[in-house]
């Protein structure tokens, strides 16, 4: 078997995010090192509670760190339309988990495990990256021991206004830190993500198998495709999150192109862009493995057999 994949899954869960936890926690390629929070689709506190309910689901033994309870420059903003006041509305979860977080900040947690490995370790954002900001600019030495920033957000179009994707939008000054940190980054964003939208063929699939997470992610994606329809008009539910996860351990689910981006930080309608060079017009050097097309069989049959473990 190949080599285990070490990750830090850096999360505000949010539905896709529990899903892309049980994505990571299901497979024998995917070593997870620790869950760290973010103040993201809903406050951190609860962010943080999620996590450890999903923990607590799964019977999933890993340290999880509390992180960042608002952006580095910019105002909160949440998204209590999608994903509810919980952040993880639809299932009944337990009030209060069992589990409880580390004593240790987020940041803090991330810099310790990068600065004592060997440079194995894959950070997977999928909320605003204001967390691993908080890292690199604290210690930034720990730019040259992560293998790779695996990372959902952005696109060529937006979510949250026009032009920006909700996690990049919520904190861009992070986000511009990150993309320009000199670590490889391989971005999921909506281009791709929006392909990865569940059909209703998939929801009586996973409703077909059984087991209590199966039910628990039923519960999590009623919900969600409900929100989509009334958000975005949508028929099905963008599994964004996952993304990541099922590339650390298929990559030939994904196609990439490799490109520059850059992120928008001052503009009155732009704030929080990712602008994705696809045709190379900037002339600067590309920072970006940029995911543009997914195999939808192979990604619907892969999170299928994760829920069928
Ligand atoms: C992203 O924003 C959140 O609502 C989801 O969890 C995902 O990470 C999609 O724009
Ligand atoms: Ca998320």
């Amino acid at each position: 078997m190949s080599e285990k994949r070490k990750v830090i899954l850096d999360c505000d869960p949010g539905h896709d995010d529990a899903i892309s936890i049980i994505l990571a926690a299901s497979s024998d390629r995917i070593q997870i090192e620790g869950i760290t929070t973010v103040a993201g689709n809903v406050e951190v506190e609860k962010t943080t509670l999620n996590a450890l309910k999903v923990c607590d689901l799964l019977g999933l033994n890993v340290p999880v760190a509390r992180g960042a309870e608002q952006p580095l420059v910019k105002v909160r903003e949440f998204a209590p339309d999608i994903h509810g006041y919980s952040g993880l509305d639809g299932p009944q979860l337990p009030k209060v988990p069992q589990k409880k977080v580390i004593d240790q900040h987020a940041g803090d947690f991330i810099i310790e495990r990068l600065l004592a490995s060997d440079g194995e370790i894959t950070l997977v954002p999928t909320g605003p990256l204001t967390n691993i900001a908080l890292a690199l600019q604290k210690e930034p030495a720990i730019a040259e021991k992560i293998r790779e920033i695996v990372l959902m957000g952005g696109g060529t179009f937006g979510n949250w206004t026009p032009t920006a994707e909700f996690n990049i939008y919520v904190d861009a000054e992070a986000a511009e830190l990150v993309f320009n940190s000199g670590v490889p980054v391989t971005m999921f964003g909506l281009d791709v993500t929006h392909q990865a939208i569940t059909t209703p063929a998939i929801l009586d699939r996973i409703a077909l198998i059984g087991s209590p997470i199966s039910e628990f992610v039923g519960e999590l994606l009623a919900y969600f495709t409900k929100t989509y329809k009334e958000v975005f008009g949508f028929e099905g539910a963008p599994i964004h999150d996952a993304c990541t996860v099922a590339y650390l351990i298929d990559e030939s689910i994904f196609e990439f192109e490799t490109v520059r981006v850059d992120i928008e930080t001052k503009g009155e309608f732009t704030y929080g862009t990712t602008c994705v060079d696809r045709l190379h017009v900037t002339g600067r050097g590309a920072n970006v493995k940029f995911a543009r097309g997914i195999d939808q069989e192979k990604f619907w049959g892969l999170l299928l057999s994760a829920l069928k473990e």
